[in-house]
């Protein structure tokens, strides 16, 4: 089912066989740390795939200013989710620029596209300590109003939480079981991410 691993750029990127298939739309989910090129990376696949580019940011902070509510991001990703599944299910490529940091996430985002007919081909864009505070500090400094205030601690302390993805995922391989306790992933993503059903 999965033809190949190759590495873009600085970006690691797994390659279903399905990709080939005009018929099968594909979900493209960038992973990474914030400031990592993401989003600079995700605005070429959308152009690249003439993809359906769904970057959280980009609506947090037009309709929320730069202060983040409690709750706010989960229930829009749980809405861009679900527009993202639609736009599969209508024939559309998705680039969904979520970051992903935790590997239930992926598993959850990787079923719930299998279960509409679409493939799904995870993005990870690894960056170094240094190289992201250069890239946080860069932007900060040129475009404030496409991102949130960033500090050295938050960076330290966001790479602790981060589960990089592994040769499994970025190969595609089958999803495992959700955590204990939940029947499913579908359960599992709508407790996750409240407005997705
Ligand atoms: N490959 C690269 N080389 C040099 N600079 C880059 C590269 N990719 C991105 N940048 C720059 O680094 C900064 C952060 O990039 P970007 O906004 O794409 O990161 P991100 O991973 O989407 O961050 P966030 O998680 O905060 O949304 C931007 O100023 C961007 O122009
Ligand atoms: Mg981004």
């Amino acid at each position: 089912m999965w033809a190949s691993v190759i590495s873009a750029g600085n970006a690691v990127v797994a390659h279903p066989a399905s990709l080939n298939d005009p018929g099968v739309s594909t979900l493209f989910l960038t992973v990474g740390l914030p400031g990592a090129g993401k989003t600079t990376r995700a605005r070429q696949l959308a152009e690249e795939h003439r993809a359906l580019r769904l970057t959280p940011d980009e609506w947090m902070i037009p309709l929320f200013g730069q202060s983040q509510p409690p709750g706010k991001r989960d229930v829009l990703e749980g809405r861009l989710l679900w527009l993202g599944l639609e736009a599969l299910g209508l024939g559309t490529n998705v680039v969904l620029d979520f970051g992903c940091w935790s590997r239930d996430e992926r598993s959850a985002i990787r079923w719930l596209v299998a279960s509409v007919g679409a493939s799904c081909r995870l993005v990870y864009v690894p960056v170094d300590h240094e190289t992201q505070r250069a890239r946080v500090a860069h932007r900060q400094s040129t475009t404030p109003d496409r991102t949130f205030p960033m500090s050295e601690a938050d960076l330290v302390q966001w790479r602790t939480l981060f589960e990089e993805p592994d040769a499994s995922e970025l190969e595609g391989r089958r999803v495992g079981d959700p955590p204990p306790g939940w029947p499913g992933w579908r359960e599992w993503a709508a407790d996750r991410w409240p407005s997705l059903v």
